[in-house]
């Protein structure tokens, strides 16, 4: 605590200092009239920092505590920027993003430059309350193991990382399987664990803390199935001095490609919203990692930051992955997008359409779901994709679209979703990783 208050001091008397400084050259009374608001307004801001910056100091140190402050921002963010009923350009849509992001900052007595700041100077040891549940995944994804207090419930022949299928809807025809997990006697603790507890997820050495919440993914069959693919595209040997996870979620990804390739020396991770920063920079601090290795934390639409990147806006990334949410918007469906960050092919198209300014290498993962919109961006850029390792058909299974009453018999009817009668899940989809090829030399996805 004397530490952080000194060091906080040092910075704001270091502030008070410079500015005193570039004030004392003035000679002329007069002239000093405009300034004397302006100190006392700088005053007032560097005390208003100083007191957001120790305010979150102990507030980070428990995770749990601050996830629920920045929960709230997130909402508003996922409230207005998905709930527009006209479409928006992409200028109006970051330009409405910022001015609630910094509303919602402001209502939660925040200041954004603050929180970036101790994120990006790694100003906290974040402290993680007891795991109600540990995850571990097997490499080929077909064996899960929850762990909890009471004992461990296993899943075989798993085909999603939490393989319920009670909530699934059950269309004509559908003869209803099992539940994988809520057949076995622990089944109801692992679930409350899964929905209310601090979750540990493991696969492929590499562990995020997740919990359940609105505006939290956590890593899933895609992520696994991406990292699987990259692997075996001969991932560990490129080399790569920087990386960057667009719509990081937990890191997991970034932190995968950080373990798996030891050429890479500074990791962004980058979302829209706060909460996958916070977790990310708390997966990041227990992740063990050497000291030539820096994270940065990038909050913004896209690659739109509200802040300077780690090496200027003219710098491309040498390798940037990106698992972005992929539920389309289809007419008469259009509120699938509210108030949701799984909802939405803007990421997606963002990240092919602008590849060639983003990275050197930029590997972006997607469902048949969206192939339509994704052929549009192809078609109107005139930009490729090459496949990187094999498809998946995977379940359909996302909560927030079976909400929407009708909204996934219509993804089958567009083809866009495969009915199984006799599986475990009723409904269908293919995941698929792909490296994008600016201008028109690669081949089309299929
Ligand atoms: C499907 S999750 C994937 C999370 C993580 N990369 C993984 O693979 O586990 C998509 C992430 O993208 C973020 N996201 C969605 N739209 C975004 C946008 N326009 N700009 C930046 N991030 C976005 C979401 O908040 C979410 O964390």
């Amino acid at each position: 605590m004397i530490r952080r208050f000194r060091a906080g001091w040092a910075k704001v008397t270091g502030k008070l200092g410079r500015f005193y400084c570039r004030r004392r050259y003035l000679n002329d009374v007069s002239q000093l009239i405009p300034y004397v608001s302006n100190v006392s307004t700088g005053i007032d801001h560097i005390l208003r920092k100083a007191a957001c910056r120790y305010d979150l100091l102990d507030q980070l140190d428990d995770v749990e505590e601050s996830l629920d402050r920045v929960s709230r921002i997130d909402e508003s963010i996922m409230n207005a920027v998905r709930s527009m009923k006209h479409p928006l350009t992409l200028e109006q849509r970051t330009t409405c993003y910022r001015h609630v992001l910094i509303g919602a900052t402001h209502s939660e007595s925040l200041i954004l430059e603050t929180v970036l700041d101790l994120l990006n100077t790694g100003s906290v040891t974040p402290q993680c309350g007891p795991v109600a549940l540990d995850v571990s995944v097997s490499h080929d994804c077909k064996t899960i193991e929850f762990a909890v207090a009471d004992g461990t419930l296993t899943v075989t022949d798993a085909s999603l990382m939490w393989d319920c299928n009670c909530h699934d809807p059950y269309p004509a025809g559908y003869r209803r399987a099992p539940c994988p997990i809520h057949s076995k006697p622990l089944g109801e603790s692992v679930t409350r664990a899964f929905n209310n507890g601090l979750v540990r997820i493991t696969y492929d050495g590499i562990s995020v803390f997740w919990r359940q919440k609105k505006d939290l993914w956590p890593p899933s069959i895609d992520a696994f199935h991406m990292v699987r693919n990259l692997d075996s595209d001969g991932y560990a040997k490129i080399p790569a001095r920087t990386v960057c996870d667009v719509g990081c979620g937990t890191g997991f990804l970034g932190l995968w490609a950080c373990n798996k390739n030891v050429s890479h020396k500074h990791v962004t991770f980058s979302d829209w919203l706060l909460s996958p920063l916070f977790v990310t920079y708390t997966n990041f601090s227990y992740f063990p990692h050497t000291l030539t290795l820096t994270p940065h934390y990038m909050l913004g639409l896209h690659d739109n930051w509200i802040s300077k990147p780690p090496f200027g806006f003219r710098r491309l990334f040498d390798i940037v992955l990106c698992n972005p949410p992929y539920l389309p918007s289809i007419p008469g469906f259009e509120d699938v997008l509210y108030d949701s960050t799984v909802a939405g092919t803007d990421l997606l198209e963002y990240v092919i359409e602008h590849a060639a300014t983003l990275g050197r290498t930029v590997y972006v993962n997607f469902s048949s779901i969206a192939q339509k919109e994704v052929n549009a961006v192809l078609r109107r850029t005139g930009h490729s994709l090459r496949r990187v390792g094999q498809a998946k058909i995977v379940p359909f299974r996302v909560r927030h679209a079976f909400d929407k009453v009708g909204y996934t018999h219509a993804l089958a009817e567009d083809g866009r979703v495969i009915f199984r009668p006799d599986d475990i899940h009723p409904y269908w989809h293919s995941v698929s990783t792909y490296q994008v090829v600016a201008g028109r030399c690669g081949e089309q996805a299929d």
